[in-house]
């Protein structure tokens, strides 16, 4: 199954002799390892991470499952999205969220909200694209961090003297579940119907980086004008 996972030769990406998970997994251990020491910053630093994270995730997290979900071909790849989507809304991720944000000072204001707006907007036209493989991957690297920023996410709430919990505690557990079955459902929808060997397939990850790169340091070179 490994061999359906590795970059085809003709790629532009110049790790192609790398898999694809391994390299996933390398941009989101570089996105941890630059993460700012949570103690270094200010009590507005930290509430603006939380808030802003919470301004893309609360309504955009099952959004982009659904347009992955959307894009897929592959009947063996849906009943994972399927899962994910079904464990998002019985248990109201996106309440779960909120109270996360609320009990931590830091629900999004408006501005908040725009500072992520631009990313956040290029991710959700590259997923109306519905490029099933594409798609899958961005979500996949999206687990895979969600699930190793929540000790971090954890500790800022906790310095902002929150001890609501429940979301970091939950997605810090059942995301690593959810990872893996996306890359299972990424190997099969490669198989069944493969990304046109000139697009490049980590473009929806990079789009993604950016977008948690504007949530954990709100460049300011990315507001809009
Ligand atoms: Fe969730």
């Amino acid at each position: 199954m490994n061999t359906t996972l590795r970059m085809p030769h003709q790629s532009k990406n110049h790790l192609s002799d790398t898999s694809i998970p391994q390299q996933t997994y390398g941009v989101i251990d570089n996105l941890i390892a630059s993460l700012p020491d949570t103690v270094q910053l200010s009590s507005e630093e930290r509430r603006g991470i939380i808030a802003r994270y919470t301004a893309v995730l609360e309504g955009n997290f099952i959004y982009f499952m659904t347009a992955t979900l959307l894009a897929v071909q592959s009947e063996d790849a849906r009943p994972i999205i399927l899962d994910n989507l079904h464990e998002e809304v019985r248990d109201a991720h996106p309440a779960m969220m909120r109270r996360f944000a609320i009990a931590a000072h830091a629900f999004p204001t408006a501005s908040d909200a725009l500072a992520v707006h631009e990313d956040l907007t290029k991710v959700r036209l590259f997923l109306g694209r519905l490029s099933g493989v594409q798609s899958l991957l961005t979500m996949a690297f999206f687990e895979g961090f969600i699930q190793k920023f929540m000790a971090y996410l954890a500790n800022l709430a906790a310095a902002q003297g929150s001890v609501e919990m429940e979301y970091t505690d939950v997605h810090g557990v059942c995301d690593v579940e959810h990872t893996d079955g996306l890359f299972r459902a990424l190997s099969v929808e490669m198989a069944l119907n493969p990304l046109d060997a000139k697009k490049d397939i980590f473009e929806g990850v990079y789009l993604l980086r950016n977008l948690i790169e504007t949530i954990v340091f709100n460049r300011v070179e990315t507001l809009p004008a």
